[in-house]
């Protein structure tokens, strides 16, 4: 990316701005000590847990984990590229780019095609929708999706549009305002045909939902049959400029309305999403008909804090649903469920019973995910049957053992004694040995998984082992000082660090000291390309720490470091021990000890 614009005029950028004054053009911020605080912008809070280090330049909420420099603040907050974020930040600390003649050039041959394709799309958008609205030869079109429900208001809003029933109109379309026809198939408007090589129109006789990104620039195109026509809906490809598994359907328009209620609803479907604005429901998103991706995940918990979940009630709805909250609570988002009545989408559910039932019976009342988990096992059960009965319980005694809460399992553990007349000591002490046998099973999956941990960022580092906080102060001691750097990447004798980020955060800084660079944890993130790794270094970067590291206290945390995995083998061959002795192998078990007492020698 940084060839674009040089890297000597990204380092004058850097050195120009502060990033005070870039995060105060949106965040109100209060000096305390050495750092600022505010609320952070890209996920709701009361309290601020949001802190800039005008020292190092960087940015961290302990939060949510957002962390970064500035340009990785407008990338996120905006949706701009490193090179519009470059830019936006040149142009406040007056920084002249154009010097930069010979790589502007080059920056914008790159971005011309992606120009263009978007341009096209443009032109596209207001064409169709121009067919739509106005054109006797639309008409058809407009009268279907008038008698589906849709008003003249949303097809504005959403800009819904007709492609005709024709094989080169847009063909034509293009070409007669000079676009390149090689680039439009690039860029999914127009498909070559194999035999001759001659091009014709993607879309025809469909009516057409244009599909923005979180600028409200047109990036592709889903069409739908009017009538039985399959598929129902034809996508734009995946081009340079559309991915499927990224992109959120009405991001655009949804998000002033996210931010004020800080909740965003997800559906399945698009005609959902505009049929639940129409209803009065205007934070609404859709996933571009794929389920929703680890990428949907990060998008959605960056910009908002709870996601209500509206998806179908038919069979592939619900599990769907399952599915889409599982990941969404793993990532620290506040998930609740909308259901709706039997077989219904939302878009149909509207049809018959009105925007407010809507809002009021099925979106104000959503339920937790726990008591959704509750619908969701007992489908296709017979509770009066013994068997069905226990495998019932069994699954939510698992479920209950997830909760993070006491209170919360208390809540559920009494809920089920009710229901099935059983004693609530009996319950409890089940609940006890589910929730060993899955921790059990999550540690030897673990094992076999390389030992490696994930690193999740919501929790507090209070709670980590030490071998976790010491891999962040040798990081943060390596930040501050190359030598250091040099020195553990000695110690460690070959070893990597535990946890998978950690390692990876070390390697690159090492190739960044290679280049020669100096220790300066803002040129360092912007060295970093990986999201993830730069939030976690700001993170570490926020650390306060000595300003020099003592000999002892490197090789303590390298120890910390090492023994860990001793330790693990340690732990596997107790239970080894044990497990022989249970059998009354007790031979094997004294030999088992004796393998422990050397181990425990090496620490
Ligand atoms: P309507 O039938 O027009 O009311 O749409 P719907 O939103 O009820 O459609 P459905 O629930 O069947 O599908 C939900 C989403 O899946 C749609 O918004 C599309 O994004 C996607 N989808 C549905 N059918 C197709 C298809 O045939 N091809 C592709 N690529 N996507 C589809
Ligand atoms: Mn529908």
């Amino acid at each position: 990316m940084a060839e674009r614009i040089s890297e000597e005029k990204i380092n004058d950028i850097r050195q120009s701005v502060d990033i005070v004054d870039v995060v105060s053009d949106y965040v109100q911020l209060k000096k305390q000590g050495r750092n600022y605080f505010g609320l952070c912008p890209f996920h709701g809070e009361n309290t601020p847990s949001f802190s800039v280090s005008p020292d190092k330049q960087i940015y961290h909420c302990f939060g949510c984990g957002a962390g970064g420099n500035a340009f990785s603040f407008l990338m996120e907050l905006e949706g701009y590229s490193f090179v519009e974020a470059a830019l936006k930040l040149a142009e406040k600390a007056n920084i002249d780019l154009e010097i930069e003649a010979t790589s502007i050039a080059k920056e914008k041959s790159v971005s011309k095609d992606l120009q263009q394709m978007m341009e096209a799309h443009d032109l596209l958008r207001k064409f169709y929708h121009h067919l739509l609205v106005n054109t006797k030869d639309g008409q058809h079109a407009l009268e279907y999706l008038l008698d589906r429900g849709f008003t003249m208001e949303s097809i504005q809003k959403f800009q819904i549009g007709y492609a005709l029933n024709s094989w080169d109109f847009v063909c034509k379309f293009l070409t007669k305002r000079k676009f390149d026809p090689n680039y439009m198939e690039k860029a999914g408007l127009i498909i070559k045909r194999e035999h001759d090589g001659a091009f014709f129109d993607r879309f025809r006789n469909r009516i057409i939902f244009p599909i923005f990104d979180r600028n409200g620039k047109t990036i592709a195109f889903s069409g739908r049959s009017l009538g039985e026509e399959q598929p129902k809906y034809l996508n734009s490809p995946e081009t340079p400029i559309f991915n499927k598994s990224k992109i959120l359907y009405n991001f655009h328009l949804a998000r002033p309305s996210i931010r004020k209620h800080q909740q965003a609803v997800l559906f399945e479907g698009f005609a959902d999403v505009i049929a639940a604005d129409r209803a009065g429901v205007e934070n609404g998103l859709a996933t571009m008909g794929t389920s929703l991706t680890e990428e949907h995940v990060a998008v959605l918990r960056r910009n908002v804090e709870s996601v209500t979940i509206c998806y179908d009630s038919d069979s592939a709805g619900i599990d769907a649903a399952y599915r889409a909250a599982t990941m969404l609570t793993e990532a620290g988002s506040h998930v609740r469920i909308a259901l709706l009545p039997d077989g219904l989408d939302p878009d149909d559910y509207i049809k018959q019973s009105g925007g407010e039932k809507f809002q009021n019976d099925v979106i104000g009342a959503s339920q937790t995910f726990m008591s959704f988990k509750i619908f969701y096992h007992r489908r296709g059960k017979n509770l009066q049957n013994e068997g069905d009965r226990l495998l019932y319980i069994e699954e939510i005694l698992k479920e209950i053992s997830r909760l993070e809460k006491a209170v919360e399992r208390d809540h559920y553990l009494r809920q089920l004694a009710n229901e099935f007349s059983l004693s609530l000591e009996a319950l409890k002490q089940q609940q006890k040995q589910v929730y060993y046998q899955e921790k059990r099973n999550n540690q030897g999956q673990q094992a076999n998984s390389g030992r490696k941990q994930l690193f999740i960022p919501q929790q507090n580092d209070k709670l980590k082992p030490a071998y976790f906080t010491a891999e962040r102060r040798l990081i943060a001691h390596m930040l501050r000082d190359s030598e250091v750097a040099y020195k553990v990447q000695v110690l460690l004798q070959g070893n990597s660090f535990n946890i998978d980020e950690h390692q990876a955060i070390m390697t690159y800084l090492l190739g960044f000291y290679e280049k020669g660079e100096a220790s300066d944890s803002s040129a360092f993130l912007n060295f970093l390309q990986d999201d993830k790794l730069k939030r976690i270094v700001a993170d570490i970067g926020m650390m306060s720490i000595n300003d020099e590291i003592s000999e002892q206290e490197l090789n303590d945390y390298i120890k910390q470091v090492l023994n860990y995995q001793k330790l693990l083998k340690i732990k596997e061959k107790e239970a080894e021990r044990k497990e022989a002795e249970s059998q009354k192998d007790y031979s094997r078990a004294a030999a088992i000890a004796m393998e422990i007492i050397q181990l425990q020698k090496l620490l």
